[in-house]
């Protein structure tokens, strides 16, 4: 952020030996993650995820990665989505179902929880909650390991271990369906029947959709009760568009076309705590930019973070304000001063399934509850791969009552 604001749209620094370029301007962002991204790969950070996620959709490159991305995407069509949503306020009605009114808990961990209930059962029809405690657990210990900046042998060997577990899951939940030999439509029997496919394939397939599905989406979630605690008036605006459009009704897909505050709350809160806040590129060949060249091996830095947090842009950048989401508003914003979900073609599969996702469950949790920060909880952000809570989100539920 500094930076940015110091020195402008172009920035070059180095991080140890590695030269770096931060790019702060919307028509940068689409340059690399569109118009010219031939010139890039993912490169070098992704080396370390590559130990936990292999060679699936998230860390490929060029040729493989469009290969498996064309044998991904139907899963993640519209139709098929919509599929998911009764589903997805299912889990979330569990969760409320298990809240305590007055109870003290960290949203952190009940939205990891949930999300990752939902990435089970939607795309490997998977029911886990039951491990899900010790599984996001595991995820969470895995994904510390991507901060450290020197692998010491123990963190090696505890990483070995934490993967081991991980993939006995993964492998177990393969193993079922093919024993069950079940087409049930999802992403996991499409995969099945992909013959191309090794069993290791499969698995850093299935790895890839269980990270990247489920912990962007509770992060997400996290932000946006922490920001509707701080904003009661925007949290009655949507409490009364849900009562609205839903009575008390558990939500479905053909709901979310009644909820756009709903949606502007969630776009919000995406703005300020965008749970994917950095991209990185290494550039292949020496690559243009703004009267500057920037030689081959450059790693480039695009920052959601920084881009939404742009006064040319957002006016007054810090204030939470869901009506800088209506349809007027967004249509004269440059398209790229905006992206949770990346761009281009490795722009987020899941993107139409997380913003379903996220307001079905902001939908069915808001009607009945309204958490409130727990006195004198400190707030800050941690940026790990995600951009999470820094001392997690301790919150007190509160049981709604009267008509929501
Ligand atoms: C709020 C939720 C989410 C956010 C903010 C998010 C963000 C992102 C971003 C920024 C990228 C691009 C990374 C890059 O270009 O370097 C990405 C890629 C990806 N996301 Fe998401 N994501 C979310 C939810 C999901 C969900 C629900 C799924 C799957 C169920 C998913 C699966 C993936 C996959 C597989 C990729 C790699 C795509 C490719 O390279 O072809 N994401 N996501």
């Amino acid at each position: 952020m500094q930076m940015a604001r110091e020195y402008g749209d172009i920035v070059a620094f180095k991080l140890g030996r590695q030269d770096v370029v931060l790019l702060n301007h919307p028509d940068y962002v689409k340059d690399v993650l569109v118009t010219r991204h031939r010139q890039f790969h993912k490169g070098g950070p992704l080396q370390r995820a590559k130990r936990l996620l292999g060679e699936g959709l998230l860390t490929s490159e060029g040729d493989q990665h469009l290969q498996r991305r064309r044998i991904a995407q139907p899963a993640f069509h519209r139709a098929r989505i919509a599929a998911y949503a009764r589903a997805i306020s299912d889990y979330g009605a569990r969760t409320g179902a298990r809240w305590q009114h007055g109870a003290t808990v960290d949203m952190a961990g009940e939205m990891m929880r949930l999300t990752l209930g939902v990435v089970s059962k939607t795309l490997f029809d998977a029911d886990v909650e039951a491990e899900a405690d010790e599984l996001a657990q595991a995820f969470a210990e895995a994904l510390e390991y991507y901060n450290l900046v020197t692998w010491t042998p123990e963190a090696t060997e505890r990483f070995a271990r934490v993967r081991h577990r991980l993939d006995t899951l993964v492998y177990r939940l393969v193993d079922e369906r093919q024993q069950s030999g079940n087409d049930r439509g999802d992403l996991l029997s499409m995969l099945l029947a992909e013959r191309h496919m090794t069993n290791e394939q499969l698995r850093d397939e299935l790895m890839t959709i269980f990270v990247a599905g489920h912990e962007t989406v509770a992060n997400a979630l996290t932000w946006t009760w922490y920001l509707l605690s701080q904003h009661p008036e925007a949290e009655t605006r949507m409490h009364t568009e849900l009562r609205e459009a839903l009575g008390g009704r558990q939500p479905d897909s053909s709901d979310l076309a009644h909820l756009p505050y709903t949606r502007q709350v969630l776009s919000e809160s995406m703005r300020l705590y965008p749970p994917g806040w950095v991209i990185g590129r290494t550039a292949l060949s020496d690559y243009e930019v703004g009267g500057y060249v920037v030689p081959a091996g450059t790693v480039v830095l695009i920052s959601q973070y920084v881009m939404h947090r742009d006064p040319r842009f957002y006016p007054d950048p810090e204030r939470f304000d869901p009506d800088r989401w209506t349809p007027e508003a967004v249509a004269i914003r440059p398209k790229y001063a905006y992206f949770p979900f990346g761009g281009g073609v490795r722009q987020c599969i899941g993107e139409s399934m997380a913003w379903m996702e996220g307001v079905l469950l902001i939908a069915t949790l808001a009607q009945d509850w309204t958490p409130r920060l727990l006195d004198g909880h400190p707030v800050g952000t941690r940026p790990l791969v995600t951009l999470r809570p820094r001392h997690g989100m301790k919150m007190i539920l509160q049981k709604r009552t009267g008509p929501c």
